[in-house]
């Protein structure tokens, strides 16, 4: 039993928002997204990171792979089902990392074990013993988990855990995957497994909760007062349907009410805030400004009642300081005047450490920022450097932009794209000027993509402000995110929209011929 210096116990926290979260409809990220991802998760202290889903794709196989080279400090985790193939290509991608663990699952409730798997209860056990022996012929750190735990029958699930836990299982997880379950019904779960199986005391019990019935960071917390060591979540909640366990809010309510739940974590919650603004705007998802933690709103005070309160001591209506979680003043940083070095501090304290080449391509459009933008807050240069990274070495990139809009004008956009290298000019009108932006990439660039979702959100005050625009795309069942900012709306929306294009085309090339549906 690890505890720290007050006596409180560790748990560990399994982040797994690049494969349950990423796997979810529209969250779709690119590789170098996955890999930006994961460096802050590791930097932040998560201590298990859950990287993908090596046979889904020949791209989670490279993401995980490349995660798993890199990763300094957490272990680095790659899910398969109960067949051998998975659990070897899981092997096989997490290779390079200095640790890593194999997990790998089967539903164990009667309803998913005869409408899905078509297994008796037999060939089920059978499975779980055969796939943890063969995951442990990779490494000695193999997780198993099984699927829909909260709807299995009670001895069912005991024989389970056992014959993994005697195959050699480490770490056992318990998934209420349809997110079913309530607090009191998870502690007495996981307390049962923990008396009745033997052996129980040798392994890490893990909560993995889904949210949709809103209980998902209750119950990870019940699960926790249960015994269980080790909380599956992911950033912001995203995941399947109503998403997964918060990370944040489970770290800040062990954190905040350490006098109730004497736990502790390794998460350095500074880091909170900046997590979740990447995630946010990898995958496209907005957070609700009245998140719990790190919502727009998470920290401010509107009522006079509340205000006042507030001036004569914090204390009255604050439970935690914003800067806990990374939450900092707006404050004004650069302007037109200033130079490389400045520039090179304040990345290093927002926590950006850019290569050569990234550094000189991102001061040299803060320079064109300040031009355009009086002030340049902190959020603007955030905008700026994620801005940099998804554009990369793109396919398709636009060279220039001219559009016609007003009163009684009918909306056009005069648009030079460059498609591999080839210049493509053309002019479009449309219903209104973003239509027209988006009609001319369609005519420069044909094809078959669907336009799911268009999104503008200011990135600071003021009529100014830098516009955050993401645009949602979906082909043949796959949805990608595209985003850019800039201080003009209409060139945002024309940069997201051939950044998701750019995006499907990595897509188009990386993913597997055979897609796997796989519950979550
Ligand atoms: O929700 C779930 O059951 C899962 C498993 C694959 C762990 O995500
Ligand atoms: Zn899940």
């Amino acid at each position: 039993m690890s505890t720290n210096s007050e006596g409180h116990e560790r748990v560990r926290i399994f982040d797994t928002t690049l494969r349950d979260g990423e796997q979810s409809p529209g969250a779709a990220m690119t590789h170098q997204e996955k890999i930006e991802v994961a460096e802050l998760l590791d930097a932040m202290g998560v201590d298990i990171i859950e990287a993908g889903f090596p046979i889904s794709s020949v791209g989670d196989f490279e993401a995980v792979n490349e995660i798993a080279k890199r990763t300094k400090n957490a272990v680095i985790c790659g899910l398969s089902r109960a067949g051998f193939k998975d659990i070897d290509r899981a092997g096989e991608a997490l290779k390079p990392a200095k640790r890593f663990r194999i997990h790998t699952f089967i539903s164990t409730s009667p309803v998913h074990m005869k409408h899905k798997l078509q297994m008796g209860p037999n060939a089920v056990l059978d499975a779980v013993g055969a796939s943890v022996v063969r995951a442990r012929n990779f490494t000695d750190d193999v997780q198993w988990s099984a699927e829909d735990a909260t709807r299995t029958e009670a001895d069912f699930l005991c024989r389970c855990v056992e014959l993994a836990i005697r195959s050699g299982a480490t770490t056992i997880n318990i998934p209420d995957t349809v997110g079913y379950t309530t607090p009191q019904e998870y502690v007495a779960l996981i307390q049962m497994l923990r008396n009745r199986v033997p052996d129980a005391d040798k392994v890490i019990f893990s909560t993995h909760c889904h949210n949709d019935l809103g209980l998902a960071v209750a119950n990870s917390l019940a699960g926790i007062i249960g015994g269980a060591r080790q909380v599956e979540c992911t950033v912001n909640g995203i995941g399947e349907r109503a998403g997964n366990a918060a990370l944040e809010e489970i770290v800040m309510a062990l954190k905040v009410r350490k006098d109730a739940m004497a736990f502790t974590t390794g998460i350095d919650t500074r880091m909170l805030a900046r997590a979740s603004k990447l995630v946010s705007n990898v995958t496209g998802f907005p957070v609700q400004y009245n998140k719990a933690i790190v919502g727009k709103n998470a920290f401010s005070h509107e009522s006079g009642i509340h205000q006042d309160g507030m001036l004569k001591n914090v204390e009255t209506y604050e439970i935690m300081r914003p800067e806990d979680v990374g939450v900092k003043e707006t404050s004004l940083v650069l302007g037109k005047l200033s130079g490389r070095h400045a520039f090179r501090e304040k990345l290093s304290s927002l926590g950006y450490d850019l290569s050569d080449e990234a550094f000189a391509e991102t001061f040299r459009r803060f320079k064109a920022l300040a031009d355009r933008k009086k002030h340049v807050f902190d959020e603007d240069i955030v905008a700026l450097v994620d801005d940099g990274v998804i554009r990369g070495k793109d396919t398709i990139s636009v060279q220039s932009l001219k559009i016609e809009t007003g009163i009684g004008v009918a909306p056009a956009a005069e648009m030079t794209l460059s498609v591999d290298g080839e210049i493509r000019s053309g002019k479009t009108t449309g219903d209104g000027a973003v239509d027209a932006v988006f009609a001319v990439i369609r005519t420069l660039y044909p094809h078959p993509a669907h336009l799911q979702l268009f999104q503008v959100q200011a990135v600071t005050e003021g009529t100014d402000a830098q516009a955050n625009v993401s645009v949602r795309l979906e082909e043949n069942g796959r949805t990608v995110t595209g985003r850019a900012a800039d201080t003009d709306t209409l060139v945002a929306a024309a940069y997201a929209y051939v950044n998701a294009l750019n995006k499907l085309l990595v897509k188009r090339t990386k993913q597997a011929p055979e897609a796997l549906t796989v519950a979550r």
